[in-house]
């Protein structure tokens, strides 16, 4: 099993779904929580939330279950963590630091049951109380969860976006203290699926202006094109009571199949909007081959919009994602060129460490209508990510890298427009990160990704190759050297 350096991964057992991220601007600590199952290394209950802390995003410390269910068939589902500066809830003690009034609200599930119940942390949020008069949502249905939660500056209270699950309903509500809470509106956005989970909703700034945006993340499963779980985004307003999308339709979040379950932390906004996934697929990930533990998040991003053409007619405000590589990672540079004639003989390096950071600009001519540049990892049991001239389309292949599951599909592909046409010239980037057994791929800065786990490599060798002569403008590789668990 290669595990990844920079993504997290749980010390053993079970992970899925991110919860509960939030800052600490008094210690300068990400807190990141997870669904956790410790007692093995598949989805089951009892199911805990696990906690992890990092000060730079890439180096995590693995602290183990921080919240658990009274019973072993229940389990402290997906939910969220705000920090209560104010001491709105009056949980908080005056000497408390406001930065550490730390308040997490999840869903409490039984077998028949969802409700959203609260705790609170005394000491930070490494360990938590739950609240004496839980729950404190509770409309009495069986799919009713994953509460999301932030202060709205400009109405004054706190919002919960949650999902009615098999309703196909985002759930607004809003509350002065985050104990009592008012419905406020339903969002429904015409895609269906099986079910809705872990919607989001969070002010995005817009590029080279002051302006911000509000984007509505939405987790569905299964049933969306790409197969089993995937996320969707919506860009729109809120007034702090009803979200309207300003484009009908969502996007995918990611053209892979292993980016589920988004969240961001909560954070003060000078950090930035940022997030993390899990890089599986609810279709195999209890099967995917595992060590003493399963399930990786993806490596965190940051989140702007900008204005990109989706087509050549209609430019549209797109989600552009970075992904984040903290200061205390040290990278070696594998190789560094520029204006250099790519052929068919493959550039080779070899990574120590298997995570690897790659940044590749190429021009196509227009005109062009056959050969292919890839990007490969691996020699025979190897993956793929590269751009077809013919179908102007970039791919992630893992058939080689795959195991003998239906649903792990081999293929994912996604399309945007040339970065900048020079001349008869189409100019396309393509940067990824190759980390353990995830490769996440990152279009033209972020307007497109593609994130896919692989199974079965067994070398540290990239190379990169084209069919026919092309310009790489630049291409870089760097090695990811001292991460650590
Ligand atoms: C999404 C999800 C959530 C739920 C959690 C349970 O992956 O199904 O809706 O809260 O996982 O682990």
């Amino acid at each position: 099993m290669l595990r990844p350096l920079l993504a997290f991964t749980a010390a053993s057992g079970w992970l899925n779904d991110p919860c509960g991220q939030f800052y600490d601007a008094t210690t300068s600590l990400w807190h990141l929580y997870y669904q956790y199952n410790p007692n093995g290394t598949t989805w089951d209950t009892p199911l805990y939330w696990g906690h992890a802390t990092s000060s730079d995003l890439s180096t995590w410390d693995d602290h183990g279950v921080a919240i658990g269910p009274e019973n072993n068939d229940d389990g402290i589902f997906t939910g969220s963590i705000v920090v209560d500066h104010n001491n709105t809830s009056g949980l908080f003690g005056a000497e408390s630091d406001p930065n550490q009034r730390v308040v997490a609200l999840y869903t409490y599930a039984t077998p028949t049951s969802q409700a959203q119940h609260l705790a609170y942390s005394l000491d930070g949020g490494y360990t938590f109380t739950k609240y004496g008069a839980n729950p404190i949502l509770d409309v009495h249905e069986a799919n009713f969860r994953d509460p999301k939660v932030f202060w709205h500056g400009p109405t004054s209270q706190w919002i919960m976006v949650l999902a009615l699950a098999q309703q196909y309903k985002v759930e607004i509500y809003g509350s002065p203290n985050l104990i009592t809470w008012t419905h406020h509106s339903s969002f429904s956005c015409g895609v269906t699926g099986f079910q809705y989970e872990c919607p989001g909703l969070v002010e995005v700034p817009v590029e080279n202006s002051n302006d911000k945006k509000w984007v509505l993340i939405l987790a569905i499963n299964p049933g969306l094109p790409l197969g089993g779980s995937s996320n969707l985004y919506f860009v729109g307003t809120f007034d702090g009571y009803t979200f309207v999308p300003e484009q009908g339709q969502g996007r995918p979040m990611d053209f892979g199949k292993d980016f589920y379950a988004f969240q961001t932390f909560s954070a003060p906004e000078n950090m930035g909007v940022v997030g993390l996934a899990w890089a599986s697929n609810w279709q195999y990930a209890n099967q995917i081959p595992a060590g003493k533990e399963r399930g990786a998040m993806t490596v965190p991003r940051n989140l702007t919009l900008g204005y990109r053409n989706a087509n050549p007619e209609t430019s549209v405000l797109t989600l552009l994602q970075l992904a984040v590589i903290g200061s205390s990672i040290s990278q070696t540079v594998l190789l560094d060129v520029k204006n250099t004639t790519l052929s068919s003989t493959p550039i080779t390096v070899e990574s120590k460490s298997g995570a690897i950071v790659f940044d590749v600009m190429f021009q196509v001519d227009t005109n062009s209508t056959e050969g292919l540049i890839q990007v490969k990892y691996g020699s025979n049991k190897s993956i793929r990510t590269g751009f077809d001239f013919f179908a102007k389309q970039f791919f992630v292949d893992r058939r080689h890298s795959s195991f003998d599951n239906p649903f792990f599909t081999d293929k994912t592909s996604a399309s945007v427009e040339p970065l900048s046409v020079l001349g008869d010239f189409l100019v396309y980037r393509m940067q990824g990160i190759i980390d353990g057994n995830l490769l996440e791929v990152y279009l033209n800065d972020g307007e497109a990704t593609i994130t896919n786990s692989f199974f079965l490599v067994e070398d540290h060798i990239l190379s990169i190759s084209c069919s026919t002569d092309i310009v790489l403008l630049e291409a870089q590789v760097k090695e990811v050297e001292n991460a650590s668990k």
